[in-house]
Order: C-alpha cells, then structure tokens, then sequence
C-alpha cells in the first residue's frame, strides 16, 4: 500500500512539471516491431523442429504490425494530449515518417501511422534498403581505424563470459545431435572459436558459437512476442526470467563486440545522427514530429555515440526492444523562456508484446529516462536545450 501511494505521488509531481512546459517537437528514432526470425540455418543447429512462421524470413509479422498499431495509437493520443497534434490530419511540417527501405521497417511505420492517424494517407517515406542513414556499415576507410576498432572489438570478445548461457543453448538445441555438428563437426558452443568479421562498407558480425547463440535467441524471443504457445517457444525449455536472463547475455554480448564499441558506434551512426541534428539544430522548417524507423543497430550505436549513462529497462528481456523508441522532446519552459530536452526510452514491456496489450493512459508502455552523461540535468530529467545542441555539435 505505501509503496504504491509513493509512486503515485512520484508520478504526480512529474506530470505537474510536464504541466508547466510545452511540448514543441520530437524525434521518436524506433525500431521494428516483431518480425520472423533472421536466420537462414536454425535448421542445421538443433535436429528439433522450429515452429513455423506465415510470414517470409525477417518480415514484420500481423502481430508485429498490430503491435506497432497500438504505439502509434498512444503516441497519437500522447502527442494529442501535449498539444502537438490536433483532431485533423497532419501535413508534413507537422508529422514526418522516414523508414529504412526493408519490409518490416517501412511496414511498421505504417501500421504506427494507419492508427496514429486513421483514414489520412500519411506518407512513409523511404529511399533504398542500403539507405546510408539507416546503413549500419563502417565507413572510416584508415587502416588506423581498423586497427583501433578490432583491437576494442576483440578486447571486448575477450572478456565475455558466456559458458552458462552458452552451455544452456547447447542443452535446449540439443546441438550435439544437429547437422552442424554431424557435417561440419562443430559441436561446441564453448570451445569452438568466434571470429570478427571486418569491412569497410559492411556492417560488422562475428562467426561462430555466439553468432549461432545469437540467432537462436532471436528466434526464440520473437516466438515469444509472436504469442506461440511454449512448446513453440525453445521447446519449453525457459521457465522464468532466469532463463530468459541467461539467454539474453549472449545477444547482449554478440551486439556489444559489433555496435556498442565508441569509435566503432559513432562512425556507424554518424549519417542518422546528422540526419536528426539537421532537424534539431540547422533546419528552421523542420517538422514537428519525426518518426525514424529502423533496426536495433541503429538504436544501439546512436545510445552509444549519445553517450548514455548505463540504463535498465524495466519488464524486458532486451536492451533494445522491437518496437521500442527513444525519444527526444523538445520542450518550451515558458517561466524562464527557454527550450528544455527531455529523452526517454519508450517500449512495450514483454507482457504488452506477447499479449497484445492495447496502451492508454492508465496503461500506458513503459518510460525509462535517459541521461546524458555529457550535460547536466534538472531532478526531473530536462537538460537545457542549448547544452544539448552544442554537445550534439560535438559529435558531428
Ligand atoms: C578515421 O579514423 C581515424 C582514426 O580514428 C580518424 O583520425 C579519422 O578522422 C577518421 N576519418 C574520418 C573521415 O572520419
Ligand atoms: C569457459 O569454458 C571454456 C571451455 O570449456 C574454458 O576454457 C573456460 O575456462 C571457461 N571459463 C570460465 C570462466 O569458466
Ligand atoms: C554498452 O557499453 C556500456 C559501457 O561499456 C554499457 O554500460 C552498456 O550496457 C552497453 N550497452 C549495451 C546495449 O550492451
Ligand atoms: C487503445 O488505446 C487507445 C488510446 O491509447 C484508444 O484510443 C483505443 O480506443 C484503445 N483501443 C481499444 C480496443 O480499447
Ligand atoms: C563526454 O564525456 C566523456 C566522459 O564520459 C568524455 O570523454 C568526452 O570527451 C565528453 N565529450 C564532450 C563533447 O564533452
């Protein structure tokens, strides 16, 4: 009981500041929802059968679409609420989507907007798959470069400490029995060797027992949000957090090594930050709200480049949720006329995706602040809007 009064009082404070402030634009950078897994070989690894997916490898899914629905849905109310949007559909200086060309991301943009905003041909806009502002490729073409970022990389690899989640996937897989060990006789997920994979041009990736852990995971966290009944999800192997905890070490690590090093981050970051910098800092006409739709890498490398302090997502399994969505807000504190910058990390818990739950105000998705570890904030989580645009001037 008094655990509960005290988070409504929290929460009642943190809407009264809100209260006292404008909201004047945002940028909501997100990542697909659900879609089928990506790997081409889950077949070769486990000598089980994989439940069976409607959808081509690596599409969005219904689900996934209906999902991305219900964000758009609340993010419209929410944005609504603000004094954002109004009861009318937006023109693009007022709402503007921007998707990475692939299938599940230009399809999640569309199902956020066709409930964001019902009936209004709201356009996506799209170039081509290997668009460079959602490409996540090394650029640098140094051999300096290269040097540095393999060093880190394989200093991180190094340092991961995976046997027992690694060992659990062996037993849930049954990777003894699996084609891949019969033919290639790679049977060991703990001894066999990782190797990163490095070219300019390309997006980084490691071969090996983590990428195989990696995949699987994938598939079964997917399965998971999908809905499938347990039998379908690992063969019933995950019981509790636990598992699911241990499991998501090895994607946590896989992505950490490819996309959570600095110098690595920010080079492959750097065309969608200036995208989204040129909207905050440079240009006058820049729409009121932008949706960025795009792929985890996208997510992970921005956070690091952003140089966040260490966050915890609340109800999730991933640090970086399908579906999720930082969010920057630009907002008008009329007392001290000046703008403030607010960021939060938007997502549905695991609850919300595997049940299709839809979001509201009294059950809204999960908000975690995020806080720059470059500028200083208010107790409220605002930053001083000037501090944050010369940072981000920094990293261009
Ligand atoms: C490439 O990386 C090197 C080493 O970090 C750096 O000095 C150089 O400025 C980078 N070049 C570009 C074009 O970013
Ligand atoms: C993990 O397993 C490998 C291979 O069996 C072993 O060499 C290594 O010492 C183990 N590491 C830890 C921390 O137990
Ligand atoms: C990235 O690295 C930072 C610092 O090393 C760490 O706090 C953070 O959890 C990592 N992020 C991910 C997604 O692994
Ligand atoms: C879901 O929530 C939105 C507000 O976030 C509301 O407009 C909509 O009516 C709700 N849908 C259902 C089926 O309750
Ligand atoms: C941001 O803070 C990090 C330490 O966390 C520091 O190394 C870096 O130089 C700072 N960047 C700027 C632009 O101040």
């Amino acid at each position: 009981m008094f655990v509960k009064l005290f988070f409504v009082f929290c929460a009642l404070t943190v809407t009264n500041v809100e209260n006292k402030y404008r909201l004047k634009q945002v940028i909501i950078l997100s990542r697909h929802n659900v879609r089928t897994p990506l790997a081409n070989n889950l077949n070769e690894v486990s000598p089980k059968p994989w439940p069976h997916w409607k959808e081509k490898r690596g599409y969005l899914t219904s689900k996934g679409a209906y999902l991305e629905g219900v964000m758009g849905g609340y993010f419209s109310a929410w944005l609504k609420k603000e004094g954002l949007l109004r009861n009318v559909c937006p023109t693009e200086d007022i709402f503007y989507a921007y998707a990475n060309a692939k299938q599940r991301t230009v399809v999640s943009a569309m199902s956020f907007i066709d409930k964001a905003f019902p009936n209004c041909n709201v356009k996506v806009h799209f170039k081509e798959e290997s668009d460079p502002v959602f490409n996540p490729v090394i650029h640098n073409t140094t051999t300096v470069f290269k040097n540095i970022a393999l060093r880190e990389m394989k200093t991180r690899l190094k340092h991961l400490s995976l046997n027992n989640s690694l060992l659990f996937v062996e037993n849930i897989l049954d990777y003894k029995d699996s084609e891949q060990c019969k033919n290639k006789n790679e049977c060991d997920l703990l001894n066999n060797k990782n190797k990163i994979n490095y070219a300019v041009g390309c997006k980084p990736y490691i071969t090996g027992p983590l990428k195989i852990g990696k995949s699987v995971i994938d598939a079964f966290i997917m399965s998971y949000y999908e809905g499938f009944s347990m039998k379908d999800v690992a063969w019933n192997s995950i019981n509790d957090n636990k598992h699911w905890q241990l499991l998501m070490e090895i994607s946590i690590g896989y992505h950490d090594i490819i996309f959570n090093t600095t110098l690595v981050a920010k080079d492959i970051a750097a065309p969608l930050i200036k995208y989204m910098s040129d909207i905050f800092i440079n240009k006058e006409e820049s729409p009121k709200i932008t949706l960025l739709m795009g792929h985890d890498a996208n997510i992970q490398t921005v956070l690091n480049s952003f140089n966040f302090k260490a966050y915890t997502l609340r109800n999730q399994f991933e640090k970086s949720p399908v579906g999720g969505k930082i969010v920057f807000q630009k907002w008008f504190d009329e007392d001290h006329k000046r703008d403030l910058l607010k960021i939060n990390y938007v997502y549905q818990s695991t609850e919300q995706l595997r049940y299709g739950l839809n979001l509201t105000f009294e059950h809204p998705p999960e908000f975690t602040l995020l806080e720059l570890k470059n500028c200083t904030a208010d107790k409220n989580g605002f930053y001083i809007w000037d501090d944050f645009t010369s940072f981000l001037k920094s990293l261009l």
